[in-house]
């Protein structure tokens, strides 16, 4: 049983040029969250449980158009309660997924249909959203993929979900070490085992000059990835589903935090009999993340920088109107950890690592019961300050709107759901709040967000 079948079945569709839509659901058919045993390691090995949207990790791609309803009854027969929230969707409140706040965890043997249109094209993901940092660890996340109403001009188009497993070679079972107290106060929880769509060195046969499309989504609880082209060349077209104004040529790396994408138009120039590459940079080595096999000679020659993609309409933030708030991030092991202290909560060091929590936001521990960081009414333009004290890099995602980053000239920047803040970085961002509902604001460092980094947004 192959994790990434299905993706080969969407790609032989799209090589043959069948329309991907016959692979569109109409009525709420099943997502089974469940158990599976799969090939994840290499034949040598064992195979692995995990917990997989219909026993696979990924799921399987959800693919609609534009403006589509996707209907999705999602059937719990895992041991735990969980949920399941569509990254990066404006979506109507009540089918956000998220577990204590917009629904209640769906127990084991029951079922919760979810229902929404997807106003954005892009590419978007879905995952649990109970227990987030186990459940996600463990399988249960797919790629939710909306689709302009005009074609691109593109060869492929290829989904590719990168994510890092903790696996204990002798076991082949996946680390059983969840809220590991180094995990939470630390950089996350970091595999020791790669892949993308659920298969280590993925190889995908291309011919010289096809022009790809790329979808990366970042699933990892933590791994930030820093990427690189070899034998393509290319530009960015979309962050986070949302279109560049201009396909930024990729010159260097490019990064990838977790929740993140990046899609990504190129040519495979690599010669025939050779092979293209995504290159993973880990310090001072690299990888192969995903090879491209050139396996044919070009039947065209390359062509012109694409056209940019159409936008996603949004309202414009009003930054002279603004309401102005503040999210000041502390805590964590490495010297931060004083600091947040002196928010009054945290009487003691010991307080805090009993309570299994380790990180603050704007002098207290966050989570979903207090009070929410801000009150806005709808319509109102949100400009929000993000200060990272602490001494390791956060991924910090808004549900249900999208925000710019307010580039260094003060100007609106790029349209983002998930901006990463390396150590001692502060970035401003805006939105106009204008999906009424219960947002939630975290770090997608799984176990940074049920260790404190967690606060919400009400919009009214
Ligand atoms: Cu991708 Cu609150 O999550
Ligand atoms: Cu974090």
């Amino acid at each position: 049983m192959k994790p990434n079948r299905r993706d080969f079945l969407l790609a032989a569709t799209a090589a043959l040029g069948l329309p991907k839509l016959a692979l569109a659901q109409t009525g709420f058919a099943p997502l089974n969250a469940r158990t599976a045993n799969i090939r994840l390691l290499p034949e040598k090995y064992g195979e692995t449980q995990i917990w997989g949207y219909n026993g696979s990790a990924p799921g399987p791609e959800i693919r609609v158009a534009q403006g589509a309803r996707v209907q999705r009854r999602v059937i719990n027969d895992l041991p735990d309660a969980t949920s399941t929230h569509w990254h990066g969707i404006r979506i109507d409140n009540a089918m956000d997924g998220v577990a204590d706040l917009t629904q209640d965890a769906i127990a084991p043997g029951s079922s919760f249909q979810y229902d929404f249109v997807a106003p954005d094209a892009g590419t978007y993901w879905y995952h649990a959203h109970n227990r987030s940092f186990e459940q996600v660890a463990r399988g249960l996340h797919g790629a939710l993929i909306v689709e302009e109403p005009e074609p691109i001009d593109i060869d492929r188009d290829e989904v590719l979900i990168l994510d890092d497993w903790l696996v204990d070679p002798e076991t082949a079972q996946i680390a059983d070490t969840f809220g590991a107290m180094h995990d939470l106060s630390h950089a996350g929880r970091l595999g020791n085992y790669i892949t993308t769509n659920g298969t280590y060195n993925l190889a995908l046969p291309v011919k010289r000059h096809e022009r790809l499309r790329l979808r990366m989504i970042n699933a990892a609880n933590a791994r930030i990835f820093q990427l690189a082209l070899d034998g393509l060349e290319g530009w960015i077209v979309a962050l986070d589903g949302m279109p560049l104004a201009e396909p930024r040529p990729i010159d260097g790396s490019f990064v990838l935090a977790p929740a993140q994408r990046v899609d990504l138009i190129v040519d495979v120039t690599a010669e025939t009999g050779g092979a293209g590459h995504i290159v993973q940079i880990d310090r001072d080595e690299s990888f192969s993340q995903v090879a491209f096999e050139v396996t044919g000679d070009a039947t065209r020659a390359r062509r012109d920088a694409p056209r940019a993609l159409p936008p996603n309409v949004h309202a414009m933030p009003d930054l002279a109107e603004a309401t102005k708030l503040e999210l000041l991030m502390q805590g964590g092991a490495m010297g931060g950890m004083m600091g947040a202290m002196m928010g009054g909560q945290m009487s003691s060091m010991r307080d805090m690592m009993q309570s299994g929590n380790f990180w603050a936001f704007n002098g207290a521990v966050g989570g979903m019961d207090g009070a929410p960081l801000a009150a806005m009414s709808r319509g109102e333009t949100v400009r929000l300050k993000i200060t990272n004290d602490t001494a390791f890099p956060h991924a910090m995602h808004l549900h249900g709107m999208h925000f710019h980053e307010i580039a260094p000239d003060g100007s609106l920047g790029t349209l983002r759901d998930t901006t990463l803040l390396d150590r001692g970085e502060v970035r401003d961002i805006a939105f106009v709040a204008d999906n009424p509902g219960k947002w939630l604001l975290h770090c997608h460092m799984l176990s940074h967000a049920v260790s404190g980094m967690m606060t919400w947004i009400d919009v009214a």
